[in-house]
């Protein structure tokens, strides 16, 4: 069974703008991303790592993007907060194409946390205090508004003092959190927040991210392959299979009643990812061979 076989072209839902809150927040449309790098015979060697990938976020929602290992969430993510340049494709923010916004504007208006916490040495205050810098924060302001933080992320005040990296892994990804929500944004990116930690944490972090969108009204983009945690908190979803944006939907239709049969297979714990890169047709985007 090849890739494109398997995806089933009318069963997806590219160009799609419309979100059940009106307006999108955050309009994606054909966005593909392309990784080149130098081979050893002083060549290059290219790898579409994203194809033609469209779907739409409503102001506020918490929207899943769903899918096995591989299948480029991160990548995605890492192109909607301006780590990486699309090679095709727009992105837009409120009507607004962030291809033509300051770097620092997008950073400030779309957050991310990573899938491990990713701090750096110093105290908590000095991580959470960096980013309200970058803010532009006056230096007397930023210990009061960083605690305020990791309040709403749940940490008590004295951990601004605390030293970060020896904070247990839920911590540091609460400080994550902190350090994200210090720039105020109006959309957080979210990688597998919980994917390096237990369970008990993992649900703290849960609840953490439904309170943020029912407290402040953040637009959430929540990137996962538990599908139990995406059906406890996300309103609709984009399945990502092999680099395809393969449908988008409530949770309850994808879940229950999947338009392709990608997005059933892997829903119910029988798409071999691997097999599929293997079998990927030419054109697709493992087009190139893999340089991994
Ligand atoms: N720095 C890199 N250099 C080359 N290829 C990469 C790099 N990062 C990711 N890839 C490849 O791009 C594809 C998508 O990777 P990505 O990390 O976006 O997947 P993912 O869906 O986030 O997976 P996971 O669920 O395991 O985190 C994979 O085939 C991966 O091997
Ligand atoms: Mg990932």
């Amino acid at each position: 069974m090849t890739f494109r076989l398997l995806l089933g072209s009318e069963a997806r839902m590219g160009g799609s703008t419309a979100t059940p809150n009106g307006e999108a927040k955050l309009a994606v449309e054909g966005l593909s991303f392309t990784r080149s790098r130098a081979t050893a015979d002083g060549g290059r060697s290219e790898r579409e790592v994203l194809r033609d990938v469209s779907f739409s976020v409503g102001e506020s929602e918490v929207f899943g993007v769903i899918g096995p290992s591989g299948a480029g969430k991160t990548t995605l993510l890492r192109l909607l907060n301006g780590l990486d340049t699309p090679s095709g494709g727009s992105i837009a923010l409120d009507g607004q194409d962030v291809a033509g916004m300051e770097m620092t504007d997008l950073r400030r208006r779309v957050g991310m946390v990573f899938q491990t916490p990713a701090l750096f040495r110093g105290t908590v205050g000095t991580n959470v205090g960096y980013a309200l810098e970058l803010d532009g924060v006056p230096r007397e302001e930023r210990e009061g508004r960083g605690i305020a933080c990791l309040e709403r992320a749940g940490l008590p005040p004295s951990f601004w003092a605390r030293d970060a990296l020896e904070l247990s892994q839920g911590e540091q990804q609460r400080v994550a959190f902190a350090r994200a929500l210090a720039a105020e944004p109006e959309v957080l990116l979210l990688d597998e927040p919980t994917s390096a930690l237990d369970p008990a944490a993992a649900s703290r972090i849960v609840a953490l991210v439904g309170g943020l969108n029912k407290e402040v009204g953040v637009t959430i983009v929540f990137v996962t392959h538990l599908l139990d945690q995406a059906r406890q908190i996300c309103d609709r979803a984009l399945v990502l299979i092999g680099g395809e944006g393969v449908e988008e939907g409530t949770i309850p239709g994808l879940f229950d009643c999947p338009a392709c049969e990608a997005t059933r297979l892997f829903i119910e714990g029988r798409l071999d990812p691997h097999g599929l890169v293997g079998n990927a047709a030419p054109d697709g985007p493992d087009a190139g061979g893999g340089d991994r």
